[in-house]
This record gives C-alpha cells, structure tokens and sequence, in this order.
C-alpha cells in the first residue's frame, strides 16, 4: 500500500475473525517492529506475543473486552527502562517513545498486510504482569490484538491541522 493510503487505511479494529495469522505476515510484522528507531539505537524493547486459543479467559484479565481475545493474536510491547536512553540535562527516559514508535511500526505493517490491531493502553497492569510472568525490569507499554478484522472503519475524526499546527513559535 502507498504510505499516504496506509496510514488512512489504519483504524482501531474492535472486531476480530477466528482466522489464523499466517506465520510469514506475524514475522513480516515483528521484522517491522524490529526496524524501528529508538533512542541511541539502545532498542530497550521486548515484544510478547501470545495466542489466544485456550487462553482467552487468563489473556482476557488484561483487557476485559470480548474482541481482544477474538483475534488469534495478542501482542504486548514492553519496555526496559534500564536499558533505554537517558537524556542527560533532566533525566527524561526515553523507554515509552521508543516503545511507542515500535508499536506504531508493528500496527502500520500489519495493515499493510490486511490485518486489523488496535492499541490499548487502558489494561489492567497488574493482570498484564502476571499473564506475562514478566519479570520486574519490563514494563508492559501496550497491548494490541493481532488478526483480520470483522468491522469497517468509521469516519476519521480529527482536529483540523489550523489547530495543531503552530509555526516559528507557540
Ligand atoms: C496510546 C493509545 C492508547 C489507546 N488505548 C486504547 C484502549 O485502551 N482501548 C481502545 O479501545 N482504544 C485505545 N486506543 C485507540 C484510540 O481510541 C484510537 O486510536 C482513536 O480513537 C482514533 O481512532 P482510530 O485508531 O480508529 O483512527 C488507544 C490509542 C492510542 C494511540
């Protein structure tokens, strides 16, 4: 797909077929995740992805909504804070733009390839880190499910560009 018709296509699917995940689309999509650019290139990011199959109960306490484990796929991008980029004049961490910039990577490739995902970021933290088994280093960013979607789009409703655009100052 053309970028321009890519990032149109892109929308929050909230609606997922049974079908599969071919195994070469899943690898297309984390080789996308991988090439993403982090801060000082320290890549301080750990991708988990889970089936769903058997598991919706136990991967559905991370986000109570049925469609999140009707996708074959759930994947968690998380990040390691000791590991990422720190800014030295006031300490910012970059771990969460880094991890942001791997998930927008991952989404706009698997719409590339007619799968639908949605980011999530309201799941329950708690339950994220138990399902996970993650260990105390890694910090679950966000969640998408991963499969062909059961839903259209709606409008893109968006701010006007008059309003988020400032130019030589604020
Ligand atoms: C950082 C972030 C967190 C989000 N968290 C959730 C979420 O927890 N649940 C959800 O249904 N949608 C979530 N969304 C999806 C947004 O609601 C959605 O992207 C926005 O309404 C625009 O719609 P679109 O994605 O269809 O273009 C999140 C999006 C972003 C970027």
């Amino acid at each position: 797909m053309e970028y321009s018709e890519l990032i149109a296509a892109r929308y929050s699917v909230r609606a997922y077929r049974p079908d599969s995940v071919e195994d070469e689309k899943l690898q297309a999509v984390l080789e996308a995740a991988r090439l993403a650019p982090t801060a000082h290139n320290l890549q301080p990011i750990q991708l988990v992805v889970m089936h769903t199959a058997g598991r919706e109960e136990e991967i559905g306490k991370i986000y109570h909504r049925p469609w999140f484990v009707q996708a074959p796929l759930v994947i968690a991008v998380c990040a390691i804070s000791s590991q990422a980029w720190v800014r030295k004049s006031d300490r910012f961490n970059a771990r969460l733009v880094d991890a942001a910039i791997v998930a927008d990577h991952l989404i706009l490739a698997a719409t590339n390839l007619g799968l639908g995902t949605c980011w999530i970021a309201a799941f329950n933290v708690e339950a994220a880190r138990s399902v996970l088994q993650l260990p105390d280093e890694a910090e679950p960013v966000i969640f998408t499910p991963l499969g062909y979607p059961a839903d259209e789009p709606g409008p893109k409703i968006r701010k006007p560009l008059t309003d988020l655009v400032r130019y030589e100052h604020w």
